[in-house]
């Protein structure tokens, strides 16, 4: 079980420490091995994704990422930015399919920023297309040209997607679905973007392979609201790669902290890249006060679907729950009469409750 590490930038290597600790502890033949990606990597070598850890991620069975980005390198041309490392490792393995677990502790329930009878028992799956639409799409640019009989600066992007990218992602969420609540909610934009109505009609089609599972269709703008409004009306939610990105940011918030929420990004074979959904959070990067339960939790998904691991994916799982129930919180999810703590005594304390 060979697994690439890349901690990246910001609060990356302070999780990702607490993260190796906890999969040291638990007794399985994992062989690790560290790389750079993003940031650093622009840093050490001049591109964000350097070939040695494309050779290092392309031989491993599974990644776990950190985190990458930060204003040091925001200046930087597009094709260097710490973001293209990560968007390209991504492409690279093919990695299509990213799962976004939304749950509500239920210790966290007065950290959400929503009333607790709103959010008790939440259990949502996000599934976000995550190689194509509008992040690749090309052609995209920026140029100055005439309009309107004045030179002015005009910006484009492409949005879009060709049907086997819809079709496969509809059936990892049909399939998610099945083995949950078996309810699906696509959200598009159909009645504006034409791309987004090929999406829809590709979810009907496919959902005639999945009758056991009750599909529904809803706007992006809706789904914003009604996530706020009464999110345990969603069990499995699967949507592109920029509605994605916006919604699982948001349905974090649900779970009291975006510090909390875990993710998956698989290829067709499982094999997968896991990663906190949160970024690199340089308004507290070095400061050893950042959550690292996302990037635990994150282990513990690619312990369950890169490796089968189900009963070492639990062991994390559970002690993270104990953690909460002892009453560890970092500042993110703190609230009077908890106990305040930094990552590494998050990480302590996850290592005793295993
Ligand atoms: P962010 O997720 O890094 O931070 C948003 C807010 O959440 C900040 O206030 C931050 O302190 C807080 N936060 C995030 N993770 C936390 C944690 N584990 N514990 C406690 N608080 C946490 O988003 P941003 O500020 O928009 O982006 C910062 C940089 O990260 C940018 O360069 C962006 O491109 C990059 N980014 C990277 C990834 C990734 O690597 N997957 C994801 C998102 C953003
Ligand atoms: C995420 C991030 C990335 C994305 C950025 C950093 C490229 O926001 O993983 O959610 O937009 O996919
Ligand atoms: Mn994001």
């Amino acid at each position: 079980m060979k697994i690439c590490v890349l901690p990246g930038d910001g609060i990356g290597p302070e999780i990702m420490a607490e993260a190796v600790r906890v999969l040291k502890a638990l007794d399985l033949k994992l062989e690790m091995e560290e790389a750079l990606l993003g940031g650093c990597a622009v840093d050490a070598t001049g591109t964000p994704y350097p070939e040695a850890t494309q050779k290092l991620a392309r031989e491993a069975d599974a990644v776990l990422l950190g985190a990458v980005g930060g204003p040091k390198w925001d200046a930087l041309p597009r094709d260097q930015r710490p973001e293209r490392g990560l968007l390209g490792i991504r492409k690279d393995l093919g990695l299509f399919a990213n799962l976004r677990p939304a749950i509500l502790y239920p210790e966290l329930a007065n950290a959400s920023s929503l009333k607790p009878e709103i959010v008790a028992g939440l259990d949502i799956l996000i599934v976000r297309e995550l190689t194509g639409d509008i992040y690749f799409g090309q052609p995209r640019g920026i140029e100055t040209r005439e309009v309107n009989g004045t030179q002015q600066r005009v910006g484009w992007n492409t949005m879009i997607y060709a049907e086997y990218e819809i079709r496969r992602i509809l059936k990892v969420a049909f399939e998610a679905a099945q083995k949950r609540g078996k309810k699906l909610c696509s959200v598009d934009k159909m009645n504006v973007l034409e791309c987004t109505q090929l999406w829809r009609d590709i979810a009907e089609e496919v959902a005639k392979d999945y009758p056991d599972v009750e599909l529904t269709h809803m706007l992006v703008d809706n789904a914003a609201m009604q996530l706020v409004r009464a999110p345990k009306q969603f069990d499995v939610m699967v949507t592109g790669n920029m509605f994605g990105d916006i919604l699982s940011d948001e349905a974090s918030m649900l779970t009291g902290s975006i510090g909390m929420l875990p993710s998956a990004s698989l290829d067709a074979n499982n094999k997968g890249l896991y990663e906190p959904s949160h970024g690199s959070a340089p308004d507290i990067a070095g400061k050893g006060v950042a959550n690292p339960l996302a990037t635990i939790l994150s282990a513990a998904m690619m312990l369950r679907y890169t490796f089968n691991q189900e009963a070492a994916a639990q062991r994390i799982e559970n002690a993270v729950k104990k953690v909460l129930a002892q009453g560890y919180r970092t500042g993110d999810i703190f609230e009077p009469g908890t106990k305040r703590v930094g990552t590494r005594e998050m990480g302590d304390a996850v290592l005793a409750a295993l």
